[in-house]
């Protein structure tokens, strides 16, 4: 079996793409400080596939103790790297923890990639990239406009590290994917999102519909949408996850074009804030308590992705659509309250 290092890989898009790289045949290590990352994932992640998932407790800004890593597995082919802070208003607040952490962990995963040949490489990106796009639906040929957080621009500048370093690497492969908004959890319910500091839309509506929350408040019903709210492209966390085993598989076998390839992954289908509420009371039955407030600084208006590319390239798809996003993301809520009653390890 062909051995991946997946870093970050006890944390949301890590740990469900462990799932899926291990249910395609591949051999997976993960690295994650746990700094935001659970131990609860990794169990999970065990319970899922049915085997021991090992862990490495490591800093990846520490090079000397990343290094160790590749020096205990010379068998590794691949990397993705999911490991970075992502959580916009704390970006805001803490930009150099974010330059630093976010920058240095890439840094030496690209340095440490190249001193072990470990030559295909996939990295974490975000429709974040694109700032408020002129044109949509968007396609990974738009330009970068001006970044709405420090957040979005590591990952502009962490694209771009990615891409001068393949330029002088031509055996290296890189892929770039970017998230759209990613929800939902494993319809298990045995993952999700666990630590979760970020105040996305929906946990806040499953946190609010479960009672930890008494309300929660629409940011803005006056933009110029359909029906006043913000425009996103949600798509599910299995069908991101398994955009990686595709983009893996497809620099593995050397079907890529170019050493540098960037792609889109969202449905493609923009979904107002209030048509998301319906979806969730719609399928979980639970009357929202939400008041219509004033908008949030730094909100993109509307963006949703043009994922021809992905579709037509890499062969991916999406399996879950907006009911069964609200489905999974409802029984992981309930998943975790029951866990609080039973106290899981981890
Ligand atoms: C979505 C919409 C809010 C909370 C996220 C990530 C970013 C990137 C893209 C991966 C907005 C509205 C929210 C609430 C609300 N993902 N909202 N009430 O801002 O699109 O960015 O996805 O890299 O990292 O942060 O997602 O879920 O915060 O907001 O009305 O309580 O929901 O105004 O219109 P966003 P979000």
């Amino acid at each position: 079996m062909k051995k991946i290092l997946v870093t970050g890989g006890c944390g949301y898009i890590g740990g469900h793409t462990i799932v899926d790289l291990i249910q395609n045949g591949f051999d997976v290590i993960s690295v994650d400080d746990l700094s935001r990352g659970s131990m609860k994932m990794l169990h999970g992640i065990e319970k899922i596939v049915g085997r021991p998932v090992k862990n490495y407790k490591v800093d990846l800004c520490n090079l000397d103790d990343t290094e160790a890593i590749f020096l205990e597995n010379p068998d590794l082919v691949g990397v993705v790297h999911f490991a970075a802070f992502k959580t916009v208003p704390e970006s805001v607040r803490e930009p150099l923890m974010y330059f630093k952490n976010n920058l240095n962990s890439l840094i030496n995963i690209l340095q440490c990639a190249e001193d072990f040949d470990v030559d295909n490489f996939v990295f974490s990106s975000s429709c974040s990239v694109y700032g408020n796009p002129k044109e949509l639906p968007v396609a990974e040929s738009a330009p970068f406009m001006e970044p709405e957080s420090p957040y979005a621009r590591t990952k502009q500048m962490g694209e771009g590290i990615c891409r001068d370093f393949t330029f002088f690497h031509k055996d290296f492969n890189t892929i770039l994917l970017r998230y759209f908004n990613p929800v939902g959890a494993h319809p298990s319910g045995l993952i999700g999102e666990f630590q979760d500091i970020s105040e996305n839309l929906v946990p806040v509506i499953t946190r609010t519909a479960i009672g930890k929350r008494p309300e929660m408040s629409v940011f803005g019903t006056d933009y110029p949408t359909r029906d006043g709210s913000c425009i996103r492209d949600y798509i599910h966390v299995c069908d991101i996850a398994h955009a990686h085993t595709l983009a893996l598989q497809y620099i593995i076998e050397d079907r890529n074009k170019s050493n540098c390839e960037v792609f889109n992954l969202g449905t493609g289908t923009g979904v107002t804030v209030l048509e998301l509420i319906n979806a969730f009371e719609r399928v979980s039955g639970q009357k929202l308590n939400y008041k219509l407030d004033k908008r949030r600084p730094g909100d993109v208006v509307e963006v949703y992705a043009n994922n021809n590319k992905a579709r037509s390239v890499l062969g991916w798809g999406t399996d879950f659509n907006l009911d069964a996003m609200m489905e999974t993301a409802w029984r992981w809520e309930q998943a975790l309250a029951a866990h609080k009653k039973v106290a899981i390890p981890g």
